[in-house]
Formats: structure tokens, sequence, C-alpha cells
């Protein structure tokens, strides 16, 4: 089935779907855009990409839409060699949506519906359920891809053209987490599936040339989701929260369920481990969807996360419309601990501040940080996820900064792009596509890592608005 060169949205509006309101509402064309208009100064060693990934639907939803269900939309913003900006959207072009666009309508139904596959004759080998490819991005052995943790990454080129789902020359059989964790040091990416189905979490580490070598079955209480991970130097470790799947309840209710009985455990496995060398350490209920980082000094492993106390994703179809998709209460920076010496493990939260999009710069991941990046919504009226502020923190003195970016700005998720010409852990920028309700308009912002509180040394102003989406990451050129 040949992907359309060309695709125009054909969401006209968000009537009974509060998950296409706002900046959630999808952009409906693709553009390349040059010479964008800067206000401030590009510092002068940003070289390379900002690119983020998100859900944009082409096609009226069928069912009830949440945003995970959305066809994934990369933006890319280059920092090119000539000094200037330029910026590119494109749909990711997966079997579903190339299906659905020869059909000129959405015919796959969103999670709230997901066991009601579309008939064949209308998708041929399309598949029963699509791959939107709508979290995350990374760049692996010279390989771009983009992640969805129910399915196959799904490579693009730099300039982001789909090329295709990509299972690492067959090895890969099932789905793979849009949260891998890449060593710096060795080249290696360390991933990990869960299954809704089975109570199992399949562990796998790539090799820097890009190659499976090694594999776990890890059998967990139930079939969970679990979102991210960390790796120290030595070590791959899980978080198995209760927030559990039950597909048999599909139709009747939820289908992700919150089950603190079922207990919280860390799993502490080595990164070459067979699935019998785990360990696990219980602790206090509570679930973590992204990580900061962690390392292991000797026998203690540390680690930090924004952690829920009682995590609700919204996904109950039988939940009236009215109401926004999920729990007003935001997860909270905490810190975890695994002795194993001892056996043992606790946490403790270590700020007030609710917030999430926990990020570093990536050349320290598994070992010792000092900094770490969150957002953040300051103002007390905020939707859950919808940030207003970017957040530092120094965890040799347990200070943090902050930048406000105003009663109309929304944040995204934050990157570390590192100053070639630097040494220190925050040499370099922080950048943050932040959408503002008053002009409808999206600005890419740059912040000195050092001073985020100063506030943006350079806005680029996009000439087409980026909607709300998931992650992104610097690609250096
Ligand atoms: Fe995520």
């Amino acid at each position: 089935m040949n992907a359309p060169t060309t695709l125009i949205g054909q969401v006209t509006n968000f009537e009974n779907q509060p998950d296409l309101a706002g900046n959630l509402f999808p952009v409906g064309v693709e553009v390349d855009d040059v010479s964008l208009k800067v206000t401030g100064q590009i510092p002068e060693g940003l070289r390379g990409s900002f690119v983020r990934n998100g859900p944009n639907p082409a096609f009226q939803p069928t069912s009830r839409y949440h945003m995970f269900d959305g066809d994934g939309m990369l933006h890319r913003v280059n920092f090119n060699e000539a000094g200037g900006v330029d910026y590119s959207n494109r749909w990711i072009r997966s079997r579903g949506l190339v299906a659905e666009a020869k059909l000129g309508r959405a015919v796959y139904p969103g999670l709230s519906d997901v066991m009601n596959f579309p008939d064949a004759s209308l998708v041929g080998d399309a598949g029963p359920v699509k791959n939107p490819a709508n979290t995350h991005i990374i760049r692996h052995a010279g390989k771009y891809l983009a992640l969805w943790e129910g399915g196959l990454p799904t490579e693009v080129s730099e300039s982001l053209d789909t090329i295709g789902e990509y299972d690492f020359g067959g090895a890969l059989k099932g789905s793979m987490t849009a949260h891998p964790r890449l060593d710096p040091r060795t080249g290696e990416m360390f991933c990990f599936a869960y299954s809704v189905f089975e109570p199992v979490i399949r562990y796998f580490v790539v090799s820097a040339s890009g190659a499976i070598v090694h594999s776990a079955k890890i059998e967990v209480a139930a079939p969970v989701m679990m979102h991210d991970f960390i790796i120290t130097e030595r070590h791959a470790v899980f978080l198995d929260s209760p927030i559990v799947f039950d597909v048999a309840n599909l139709g009747k209710g939820p289908m992700v369920q919150w089950r603190p009985e079922n207990g919280t455990r860390i799993g502490v496995l080595p990164r070459m481990g067979s699935a019998e060398e785990i360990r696990w350490f219980e602790i206090d209920p509570g679930h973590v969807q992204h990580f900061w980082n962690g390392w292991a000094d000797g026998d203690r492993i540390e680690f930090s996360g924004t952690r829920f106390e009682h995590p609700n994703f919204g996904i109950d179809p039988t939940a009236p419309l009215d109401e926004t998709a999920g729990d007003d209460d935001p997860p909270y920076p905490a810190k975890f601990w695994v002795d194993l010496a001892a056996g043992t493990a606790g946490w403790e939260l270590t700020d007030d501040l609710g917030g999430d999009f926990c990020r570093i710069n990536d050349e320290f991941n598994g070992v010792v940080s000092q900094y770490r990046y969150m957002s953040s919504a300051i103002a007390p009226d905020r939707r859950l996820g919808d940030f207003d502020s970017i957040v530092k923190y120094d965890d040799t003195d347990g200070s943090r900064q902050v930048w406000n970016a105003g009663p109309t700005g929304h944040v995204g998720e934050s990157v570390f792009a590192p100053n070639p010409a630097g040494t220190a852990e925050d040499d370099g920028w922080i950048i943050n596509a932040v959408f503002d309700s008053a002009t409808e308009g999206t600005d890419v912002c740059i912040l000195d890592a050092h001073d985020i509180a100063a506030g943006p040394l350079a806005r680029v102003h996009l000439a087409h608005r980026m909607p709300f989406g998931f992650h992104a990451n610097w690609f250096s050129a």
C-alpha cells in the first residue's frame, strides 16, 4: 500500500471530544517553513534539530477520542548551518493511516473501543490495530525511530519521511517502550515491552550497531502498563506498579485499572541478566510514568521520577463525556532507593510542586547527575498535563529554579541541547515549544540551562501552531 505524498487533515470539530479541544485540536496540513522569525539571539553553538512527536488525528475519530489515539505527527525545528531556523511537520504514515487515507475516513477505533477491529476488507494488510507511532522520537545506530509502546518502532528519515515499521531485522516480534534508555558511554540501547494480555515484561538490549543482543522475559503480577524505566552502569531497574489492563472489562468500564492491593515492586536486573536473576523489592503502591535518571553506587541504587499516588489516565469509555479526561491530582517528584546488600528499598517525595516530562542532560543517563528538568503547573486552575512552567532542580543543594510562561503560556516537554563547547553538566540550552493561548501561536523557546529563571534567550516564532503533544528530542547536527 503506497503512502500518500500529501495528506490534508479532515478533522472538522471537537464536539463531545474533550481531547480535541483548544490546542489539542490537530493541524490539517504539512508545511515546510523557512527563515522563521526569531526574537533574541540563537546561541552560536546550537546546531541541530528539535523534533517533537504527538497525536494529530488526520480523520474525524469514529469513537470517543483519547489523546493517546491520534496519528503521530512529527514537528522538526531545525537550527541550520546558516544560523537560520526552518520548520517542517509530517504525519507518520502508519499502515493504518495509509489505509484510512485510501478510504478518506477513519476506520480504526480509539482506545475506548479498541477491540472493535475494522473489517479486514477495509484495511487489507494494515492489520486490526493502528500503530500511530505518536509518543516519542529517538535516534539510535543511525536510525530515527518514532515510538509507540503498543507496537513496533516506526523508522523515519531525518527529514521526517516515513520509512516503515522497524523490527531490528526480524528480531523484535512485539512492541517496544516509547522510553528506551540509551547509554551514551557504550552506545547501547535498553528497552522493554509490556503485554496487555499477559503478566510479562519483555526486556531487551540493542547493541551500539543496532542489533538485539540480549533479551529476558520477566514475569510480573498482572498485565501492567509500564511506561518508563531506568538503567545504571550495571542494572536495568523496573517499577512494577499496579496499573493493570483488564481487557475483559472493555466496553463495560475502564480497560486500565488502578489496583493498589496488587502492591508495587522495584525490580533490579543485571543489564545482561536472565529473568531468574531479577530481584524484587516491595514499596508503597504508587505509579511513575516518567523517570529522570538513576545510578548505582556500590550496593545502593538511587533513581528519581514523578510519582502518582492514584494514577488515572481517563481511559474509561463509560465515564461521562463532560468530565476531564483524567485525575486532577498530578504526579510529584520523588526519589527511590534500593539497598542490594540489605535487601531493602524505599522512596520519598522531594518536592510538593506537581509536574511531569522529566528530563536530564542525556549524556548522564545511568550515572550520577546533578540537574533535573520538569514541566509544571504553578497556576492552580490548570488541567492535568497543561503546564505553565519549566523547573530545574539542583540536587547538590536541593534548590530549584522556575521559569513561568505566564497566564496564557503552555509549555511542553523540555529538551536539553548540550553546548558542544561546554564541559559542565548544564552547559547547554533548554528547548521547549510554548503555546500562547492568547495569540494561538507557538514559540520554540531557548533558555540558558544555567539560568532558566531568566527566561528565553531566543524565541523562534513558528508560522504554524504546534498542537500539544508528547515527547521531544534534540538531534545535534
Ligand atoms: Fe512518556
